[in-house]
């Protein structure tokens, strides 16, 4: 059984990205979430609906202990699975001007995003390159690659996971293991539901926040066989705000 395991597969983005290697590929569909159990089954019945077997994953990828044992379970009961995909798109925001950011409001958007591409790629690299083939995918942000202000602490997350991106592909090319970054712009999830649409959309030249489905379309072809040769990549989508 080959998979593509999705971090924060339950909501928003990631749980597009399910829905779209479902259609796409002929993964197993390991969805993770956090905690909103009834989200991360809409999503897996979403996979089912697109032709796909998926399963839920409930871990909090910021959590090393339970990355590991969550996985190192899975593995154990499934012994044949091979993990071919890792999509790590579990994200958090804690906006705030640095001035008043709290020691909590930076290490939990730290925490989640760059220990937990930590977590859940360290766990599977071995493996990878055993496999001599992969797929890593990282959600990154356009934060990460021109910084924004009132966004340090998910800036500095998303900027480290750009450089980590660029570092590992160099290491793992040689096994046939692409490792990309795809760095959105505003895109209309619950993460960016309580900005000022109207407001923001001035500094997008296409006009819009982008949708989902469209960063779901292009880690899709990163993730299939097509894409081999393009590693190291950060890939910006975001209508124009900045490349
Ligand atoms: N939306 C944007 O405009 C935008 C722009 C640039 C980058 N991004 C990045 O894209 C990714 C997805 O964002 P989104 O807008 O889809 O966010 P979202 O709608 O807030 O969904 C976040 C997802 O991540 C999961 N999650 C959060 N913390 C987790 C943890 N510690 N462990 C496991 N899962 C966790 C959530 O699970 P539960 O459902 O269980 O809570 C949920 O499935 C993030 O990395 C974000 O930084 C988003």
């Amino acid at each position: 059984m080959k998979c593509a395991l999705v971090t924060g597969g339950s909501r928003g983005i990631g749980s597009a990205i399910c829905q779209k290697l479902a259609a796409d590929s002929s993964y197993h569909i390991l969805i993770n979430y956090q905690s909103n159990l009834e989200a991360a089954e809409e999503t897996l019945q979403k996979v089912i609906d697109n032709g796909a077997t998926g399963e839920l994953l409930k871990f909090d990828v910021g959590n090393a202990d339970e990355v590991k044992t969550v996985l190192g379970q899975w593995q154990e009961a499934n012994p044949e699975a091979i993990v071919e995909v890792i999509v790590n798109n579990a994200g958090i925001t804690r906006d705030g001007l640095f001035m008043w950011m709290s020691q909590e409001d930076w290490s939990q958007v730290i925490n989640t995003s760059l220990n937990g591409f930590y977590n859940v790629t360290s766990f599977f690299i071995q493996k990878l390159l055993r496999n001599k083939y992969g797929r890593i995918i990282n959600m990154v942000s356009v934060s990460g690659v021109k910084g924004t202000p009132g966004q340090t602490n998910y800036s500095a997350a998303k900027g480290a996971v750009v450089a980590a991106t660029k570092a590992l592909a160099q290491e793992v090319a040689k096994r046939n293991i692409t490792v990309n970054a795809v760095a959105p712009g505003f895109i209309k999830t619950d993460m960016t539901g309580d900005l000022d649409e109207k407001e923001l959309v001035k500094m997008v030249p296409a006009n819009r926040f982008g949708e989902a489905e469209e960063v779901a379309d292009l880690v899709s072809f990163l993730a299939s066989k097509k894409a081999g040769y393009i590693t190291g990549e950060i890939i910006n989508i975001n209508g124009g705000i900045y490349s």
